[in-house]
């Protein structure tokens, strides 16, 4: 929904109204995790939480940001993009990495991006797992499209948000979390093949709804856990190629070579690639059940992808361990996992609408007595992908 007092904290902050309202959604993966940078098949879906953006062009090629979440502004050029520091010479602080990114990925692109002024709020909780920084880059470069008055295929757009990821920030990530911010359809899952970068809508079964569970714990990708993920994914891939010298990533190893050959690689390495390699397959499997209307085949792929980000890609806590646990014995509940890279964050659950309400009140006062602490949780529907409101 759009936020209350958007437009007038623009107004009080920049003396006039806003020229456009961008809005980009956060998102939830149901399978597929820790894969896109591998090459692999993803599930997200856009979610009905967003990232609210008012914007006005400037003529001074400045960007002026009032993060309203934080109570923070700050004022850069765009001749000091590639620096990383604001109009008087500081380094930018960290949350204005992403729009300043967004400016100087576009720019790279040779698109037309101008001088603006943006106030931006986040219903998407930060550091949640639920992709608040991707949210971020589609809204600004959703907004600067519009402004500039031209146009990119939407996984162009998505390419060159990843870029302020990998290339702005210093964080490795896959594809993922931006297309599905660009690309959302209502009531469904977007099957994504990283690779071919070809996707197609994967019905949500009747009658289910999605539940996120926030555990509370937060995190920041910038940490070193995602990229270290990302190395032994490739060190396994470097290690396979003696044996299969033709595979490019994980996604070109079948089980039974990973079967054959997995002795000859390092534990960590080893573990990495199992669940990679498994993992794309069990998104597989849940299209064909998601098409077939089959809910406890995707259900039961749920469970087994937590097991796996649980045992052998080591990112789940105890936290979303036990939210997970806890829809065993919850009415309802058809699947559970953790959603996104983990270390914290959130689960996502499958529950039969009829028994939405029981489920979430058992869930989150199973929580509570396991753990001391309150978890939110909430129902959310697959929504739309960005847009200009
Ligand atoms: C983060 C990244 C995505 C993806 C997930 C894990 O959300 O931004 O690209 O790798 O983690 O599946």
């Amino acid at each position: 929904m759009i936020p209350a007092g958007l437009s007038e904290t623009f107004q009080r902050a920049f003396n006039r109204p806003p020229a456009l309202l961008a809005r980009a959604p956060g998102r939830v993966n149901l399978l597929g995790e820790h894969v896109d940078y591998n090459e692999g098949l993803v599930l997200p879906a856009a979610i009905d939480r967003a990232v609210y953006l008012n914007a006005a062009p400037l003529d001074d090629d400045c960007l002026r940001l009032v993060a309203i979440d934080l109570d923070a502004q700050v004022s850069l050029r765009m001749a000091d993009l590639e620096q990383k520091i604001d109009a008087s010479g500081k380094p930018l602080p960290s949350w204005a990495l992403y729009p300043a990114g967004v400016a100087w990925s576009l720019r790279q692109a040779g698109l037309k991006v101008g001088g603006m002024q943006a106030a931006f709020t986040s219903e998407v909780p930060i550091g949640a797992g639920l992709s608040s920084s991707a949210a971020i880059e589609v809204a600004f470069a959703t907004a600067w499209q519009a402004l500039g008055g031209w146009q990119v295929d939407p996984i162009e757009l998505a390419l060159l948000c990843q870029r302020v990821e990998n290339a702005y920030v210093g964080v490795s990530t896959g594809l993922m979390d931006q297309f599905a911010s660009i690309c959302g359809v209502e009531d469904h899952a977007l099957y994504f093949d990283t690779r071919s970068l070809e996707w197609q809508p994967a019905p949500i079964p009747e009658g289910l709804s999605l539940v996120i569970a926030d555990s509370g714990q937060r995190r920041s990708l910038a940490g070193s856990e995602y990229n270290d993920r990302r190395a032994a994914c490739e060190q396994a891939v470097e290690a396979l190629r003696r044996y299969l010298p033709g595979i490019h990533s994980l996604r070109d190893v079948s089980s039974t070579e990973f079967a054959a050959y997995s002795t000859y690689l390092d534990e960590i390495p080893r573990k990495r690639a199992e669940h990679v390699i498994k993992e794309i397959q069990r998104v597989r499997t849940a299209l064909s059940a998601m098409q077939r209307g089959d809910r406890q085949s995707l259900g039961a792929l749920m469970y087994a992808g937590h097991n796996s980000l649980r045992t052998l890609y080591e990112v789940s806590t105890p936290e979303l361990d036990t939210l997970v646990e806890l829809t065993r014995k919850l009415p309802g509940c058809v699947g559970a996992r953790m959603t996104g890279a983990g270390f914290g964050g959130c689960t996502i659950n499958l529950v039969e609408t009829s028994q939405a309400e029981v489920f979430i009140d058992g869930l989150k006062r199973g929580y509570l007595a396991a753990t001391g602490n309150h978890a939110q949780v909430y129902l959310c529907r697959a929504s739309r992908g960005a847009s200009i409101e």
